[in-house]
């Protein structure tokens, strides 16, 4: 496994996995909209690490570009990380459908579209991991953010079907569940500290997890139970929770 591909390059957890990854002597391709703010990261990479760093345009919504997008990346990766995302404004999205279309599309529809192609490519290669990063929030709706929930939901189902399906052709796949993260994404969020992890931390717990083949992995161990618990709360109790 020599070059990765980092899928929302522009993520904090994404810029975390390029650090990490380009000290372990990675070379890497850096994909996201408006990509040329990466080529400090480039550059910073480059010099600190010696390693290859490749910066791509990418848009996870503009799914009719995404065949183009990988056909012309040379060399082809060996490992492609699925980061990218949107939490959204919920109460917006109830009202207004552009919002909650946004929501679906950055954290499923474009998602699927992109790894569709590379699981196609490493399919054909007999090699490769992919991983996605998904969220807690897939394991149940909850009144206060289902559309980012379900389609989280929807994300890890088809990772799941991808890694069955993608066993026999030796190709890897590993779903990340993370409870909080310490970014912009929930910034202004008042989260407990010890069910939030860092950036650094979810980076380091996902290469180990490419490296040891783990298949689903939660970040904090705590959330495995967390969730375990909540979905075992009958439904007829958990309607009238204020989630
Ligand atoms: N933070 C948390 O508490 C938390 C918890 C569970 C799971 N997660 C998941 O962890 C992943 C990383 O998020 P983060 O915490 O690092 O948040 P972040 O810093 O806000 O990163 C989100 C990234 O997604 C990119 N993105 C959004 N829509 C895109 C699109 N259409 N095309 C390409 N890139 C797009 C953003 O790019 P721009 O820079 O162009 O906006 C940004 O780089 C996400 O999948 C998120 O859902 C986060």
């Amino acid at each position: 496994m020599t070059t990765v591909l980092i899928l929302g390059a522009t993520s904090e957890v994404a810029l975390a996995l390029a650090d990490q990854l380009a000290a372990k002597s990675f070379n890497l391709i850096l994909a996201a909209r408006h990509a040329e703010r990466l080529n400090p990261v480039k550059a910073d990479l480059t010099i600190r690490f010696g390693v290859t760093v490749t910066v791509a345009e990418f848009d996870a919504a503009q799914v009719t570009t995404h065949a183009d997008f990988y056909a012309q990346l040379s060399p082809k990766p060996d490992a492609a990380i699925c980061v990218f995302g949107f939490l959204g404004d919920h109460e917006k999205a109830i009202q207004n459908w552009e919002e909650c279309a946004t929501i679906l599309t950055s954290n499923f529809v474009g998602a699927v579209s992109i790894l569709n192609i590379v699981a196609n490519d490493f399919e054909n290669r007999k090699a490769g991991v992919l991983v996605g990063v998904s969220s807690v929030a897939g394991e149940r709706g909850r009144q206060s953010n289902y559309f980012y929930g379900s389609a989280k939901a929807g994300f890890t189902a088809y990772l799941s079907g991808l890694r069955n399906r993608l066993f026999k052709s030796s190709v890897h796949v590993v779903t990340v569940k993370p409870g909080f993260i310490r970014t912009r994404m929930i910034a202004g969020i008042p989260t407990p500290g010890l069910l939030t992890a860092s950036a650094d931390q979810v980076a380091r717990k996902i290469i180990g997890a490419m490296q040891a083949k783990r298949n689903v992995i939660y970040i904090v161990p705590a959330w495995r139970w967390i969730m375990l618990v909540i979905r075992s709360i009958p439904e007829s109790i958990f309607k009238r929770l204020r989630l």
